[in-house]
């Protein structure tokens, strides 16, 4: 996806020569790469005090839990902001992955809720995003399926056919929310899956009596 929206990137990853292409493919005058472990406070206080101090300001985090409490910590004396983290339809359904995975994405749906109340006094938004399965790394380290095969596989369990979801379907629903056309939106997990967590696909199973 084209990088057109004006926006300055700090971009953080614990692989350095992968995240640095990103920012030469970016530009130098766009973008800075900062090693950062999320895992690793000092590494994520770090690298919103680099971005700050590099930019002057902390518009958008897309992040995780340490990444959220140092965003908030500049974005409150802003008194602006937006924050976004990925969620899964694992934030919502059981099932579909590990049980420390559903725990996980459960967990970053309801801290994106209560962190939604407790910096919209702020005027800062907070959301996430809970996309279906897409062709990672990630998804290719489960059981040596990759590529085109693995979207197959995916595609074959999708509600929404005809279409596949890609990782730039993320990024959009991503430059939705952090744009004005959502200024409003705050609290809500946006789901990014066809459809996958609504239906419950038992009701496909059901056959007339005159059809068995
Ligand atoms: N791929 C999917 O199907 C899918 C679906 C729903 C949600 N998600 C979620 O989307 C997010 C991204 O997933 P992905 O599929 O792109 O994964 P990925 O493994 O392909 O990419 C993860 C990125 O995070 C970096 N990273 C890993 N550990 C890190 C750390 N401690 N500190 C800093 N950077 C670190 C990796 O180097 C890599 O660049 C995850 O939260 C995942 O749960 C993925």
């Amino acid at each position: 996806m084209k990088y057109t929206s004006g926006r300055k990137l700090a971009h953080c990853d614990v692989q350095d020569q992968l995240g640095q292409s990103v920012c030469d493919a970016l530009g130098s005058s766009n973008s800075i790469y900062v090693h950062c472990d999320v895992t690793n406070e000092e590494h994520v206080k770090n690298a919103v005090d680099i971005a700050v101090a590099t930019y002057g300001k902390l518009d958008i985090m897309f992040c995780v839990f340490l990444s959220m409490k140092h965003a908030a910590r500049v974005m409150v004396p802003a008194r602006a902001g937006s924050i976004i983290s990925t969620a899964s339809i694992s934030s919502n359904v059981g099932g579909a992955a590990s049980h420390a995975y559903c725990c996980a994405k459960h967990a970053v749906a309801g801290l994106t809720k209560n962190l939604a109340v407790e910096l919209g006094q702020f005027g800062i938004r907070v959301n996430c995003l809970s996309p279906y399965a897409i062709v990672t790394p990630l998804t290719t380290s489960f059981g040596g399926v990759e590529g085109e095969a693995l979207e197959n596989v995916m595609n074959q369990l999708s509600n929404l056919k005809g279409v596949t979801l890609r990782t730039d379907d993320v990024s959009k629903a991503a430059l939705f929310l952090v744009s004005d056309e959502a200024k409003y939106i705050s609290g809500q997990n946006l789901f990014i899956d066809g459809g996958f967590s609504v239906v419950n696909p038992s009701f496909n199973m059901f056959k007339y009596p005159e059809d068995l």
